[in-house]
């Protein structure tokens, strides 16, 4: 049987990892910069990730929602003390398009309403609403198609509020990434983030903050949204939750009263996966990860901006972009193939940094040493 082909892959296996290192099946050693896609938080199998996986694994994996599930509660409580929400409601899934299909999902139960503003650039997921607020139409089936979506320009204040005049009473829900990931690491401006908060309170609608790619840490701050000094209705949540091990959910306001049967799911928040979010949010705690990935972002940010050839760095702690010009295309493939470290991409011309959050100096300097190597070569080449 054929593996479906959904995406361009690059030609490597990797069979073993630790920490910010991963190893192919020929045993070559390999810098992760991109962190399975800004899910590995806390360094590819920590030992305390994988003793509680295991420990919990010998007791029960799985158990339907129609029981008590004591470890959810744990997680809860964890959640609450680490990000600080802790009069929210935590609703558990296994995605992020699943945390984000819920998120809208109830901000239309909640108010009765159907629109849904969303911005240029955003990703949310590729399921059907959660699609259908991303903004690349080619990945939106016809069935997806709906004109309950708003797209607005990202940042732009005027804009916003003129939708909020003219449709506000319809508008369930805006929804919007603190630091865009897909989109190229574009950062809402706090200002933005405090007009979607006052204009949601006026209108009586639902400000969800998608922070599945920003959030669990990886800006500096649990979510990004906390550096506008704002609390949305709803934060989604997903990749560095389990730091691999699939699982998502959203933190729900108070405000925003559960109904049986309005949500629910299958495997979403079962023992092993709350076992494994359980492990990430102890390493974040005990290691100090949130103000490390603040610190060595801001090491790394400073440095590449003295770095000639790359411009527009840009980013909040370890989620870093920046723009690669016509003549260093080939700077990603370079530093894979040639310098042996992994890095992400938002199309057309965008590296992305999603390393863990336990990424050393040493291992910072080291893909700084790699990636001036890397334009030296492509420079001299041209
Ligand atoms: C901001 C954001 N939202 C939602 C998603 C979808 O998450 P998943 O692939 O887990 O469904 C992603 C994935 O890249 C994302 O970056």
């Amino acid at each position: 049987m054929k593996l479906f082909d959904v995406y361009p892959v690059n030609n490597i296996a990797i069979t073993r990892a630790l920490g910010s290192y991963v190893w192919d099946e020929n045993g070559e050693q390999y810098l992760d910069m991109y962190g399975g896609h800004a899910v590995i938080s806390i360094g590819h199998t920590h030992p305390h990730w994988v003793k509680r996986i295991k420990d919990q694994l010998e007791k029960i994996a799985f158990y339907s929602n129609s029981i008590v599930i004591p470890i959810q509660q744990q997680l809860a409580d964890k959640l609450a003390q680490v990000s600080g929400k802790d009069d929210y409601q935590l609703f558990l899934c296994n995605s992020g398009a699943e945390a984000n299909e819920n998120a809208l999902k109830l901000a239309s139960f909640h108010t009765g309403r159907k629109k849904i503003i969303s911005f240029s650039k955003a990703f949310h997921g590729r399921t059907s609403l959660a699609v259908a607020a991303t903004d690349n139409p080619f990945i939106i089936a016809p069935v997806n198609e709906t004109d309950n979506i708003i797209f607005l320009p990202f940042n732009d204040e005027q804009a916003l509020s003129k939708c909020f005049q003219a449709n506000g009473d319809l508008i369930a829900a805006v929804i919007i990434e603190g630091i865009q990931g897909v989109g190229g690491i574009n950062i809402a401006t706090d200002s933005f983030l405090q007009l979607i908060r006052r204009l949601c309170d006026d209108y009586v609608a639902v400000y969800i903050a998608d922070s599945v790619q920003c959030g669990y840490g990886r800006s500096g701050q649990f979510f990004a949204h906390d550096a506008a000094g704002v609390q949305a209705d709803i934060y989604s949540m997903a990749k560095g939750m389990g730091n691999g091990f699939p699982i998502g959910g959203i933190l729900i306001a108070p405000h925003i009263k559960p109904k049986h049967f309005m949500l629910g799911t299958t495997f979403g928040g079962n023992h092993l996966a709350c076992a494994a979010a359980l492990a990430v949010l102890e390493v974040i705690e005990q290691e100090n990860l949130i103000s490390m990935a603040k610190q060595r972002g801001m090491y790394i940010m400073n440095k590449l901006k003295s770095i000639e050839g790359i411009v527009n760095v840009r980013g909040k702690g370890l989620m870093i972009g920046f723009d690669v010009p016509e003549n260093l295309k080939e700077l990603k493939k370079k530093l894979l193939e040639d310098h042996n470290v992994f890095t992400g991409e938002a199309k057309p011309n965008v590296i992305r940094l999603l390393p863990s959050l336990a990424l050393s100096r040493k291992q910072a300097d080291e893909f700084l040493d790699a990636l001036r190597e890397s334009i030296a070569e492509l420079q001299q080449n041209n």
